[in-house]
């Protein structure tokens, strides 16, 4: 029996995936519907994480936190040894989760009224960063080819042309279609932002959870002169279930972006971490990584 066999009660977590009310408003559903929107794991956190919070919680000191360099140490060697990404501490900024951190994106490099570029089907908060800031969504719809999302780079070069486009968001591994890109369909893609001058905010939280046999390259390695011109966004949410602690990270090596998304986390005030973020995700990056082998494993073989 595998531990992903036991049943596990998440409305006793105030899930809202689970919540009848929300499910109510939402989609009009009754009572003890199967929802089967939101992409978070029915599986109880990895034991370490588990561990790590009670740890925590047993000091009594829920006060303001700071960013120790273990932070730094332990995403630089996720990535390293998870995805062969070779990352600079300097280039790290810890944030409040990737959805708002799409939004001060959004606000740091563009003006009202200037475009973001994102490709459809796509995860609604994509389009609400854009229009919750009064910018205007330019959408480029992937087209089904023999069952499979691809990118139309004819629509996707025409529309990075357009001089009101700043932006472009990309979703790699791609939710909601599940592809994950080629390293060739992602050279394209970073070409195409190099040459219209458009900055590629590339999405990668999902890459942790990819079926054996696909590999998942992350735009950086697939077109490494979109680096400098470039804002990855990653987090330990979506592998491990982390997503209620609000805390994922960009990494951007070029000084003049980061420093202009600084300036826009310091008008949000983005400051000291919850309690709880640092110590869950030191242990997933430094515990868990044969956990997430057999989660995945586990759900490709459901
Ligand atoms: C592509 C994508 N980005 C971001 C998020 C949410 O990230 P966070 O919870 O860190 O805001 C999700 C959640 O499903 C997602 O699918």
């Amino acid at each position: 029996m595998s531990q992903f066999d036991t049943l596990f009660d998440r409305k006793a977590g105030n899930a809202r995936k689970w919540a009848d009310s929300v499910l109510a408003k939402k989609f009009g559903l009754t009572p003890n519907a199967i929802p089967m929107d939101l992409a978070d794991l029915d599986f109880p956190v990895a034991p370490p994480i588990h561990d790590a919070v009670m740890a925590r919680a047993a000091v009594s000191d829920y006060s303001y936190t700071y960013i120790p360099d273990a932070f730094n140490e332990t995403v630089i060697a996720w990535n390293a040894r998870r995805f062969g990404l070779e990352l600079e501490a300097d280039w790290l900024k810890l944030s409040y989760g990737t959805v708002p951190t799409l939004h001060y994106i959004v606000q740091a490099f563009t003006a009202v009224g200037e475009s973001v570029l994102i490709n459809t089907p796509a995860y609604d908060p994509f389009a609400e960063a854009v229009e919750h800031n009064q910018r205007q969504l330019i959408t480029s719809p992937l087209k089904l080819e023999n069952d499979r999302y691809v990118f139309d780079f004819e629509d996707l070069a025409d529309k990075m042309a357009r001089p009101d486009v700043k932006v472009f968001i990309l979703c790699s591994p791609q939710n909601p279609s599940g592809r994950v890109w080629t390293a060739e369909e992602l050279e394209q893609v970073g070409d195409l932002c190099l040459q219209h001058h458009v900055l590629l905010v590339s999405d990668e939280i999902h890459r942790d959870i990819v079926y054996p046999g696909v590999h998942f390259t992350s735009i950086w390695q697939a077109c490494p002169a979109i680096r400098d011109h470039s804002i990855l966004c990653l987090s330990p949410n979506k592998a491990f279930n982390l997503g209620g602690l609000k805390t994922s990270y960009v990494v951007i090596p070029d000084a003049g972006i980061r420093d202009r998304l600084a300036q826009q986390f310091a008008a949000n005030s983005i400051t000291s971490p919850n309690s709880f973020a640092i110590p869950a995700l030191i242990a997933a990056y430094t515990k868990c990584d044969a956990w997430l082998d057999e989660m995945v494993a586990y759900v490709v073989a459901a």
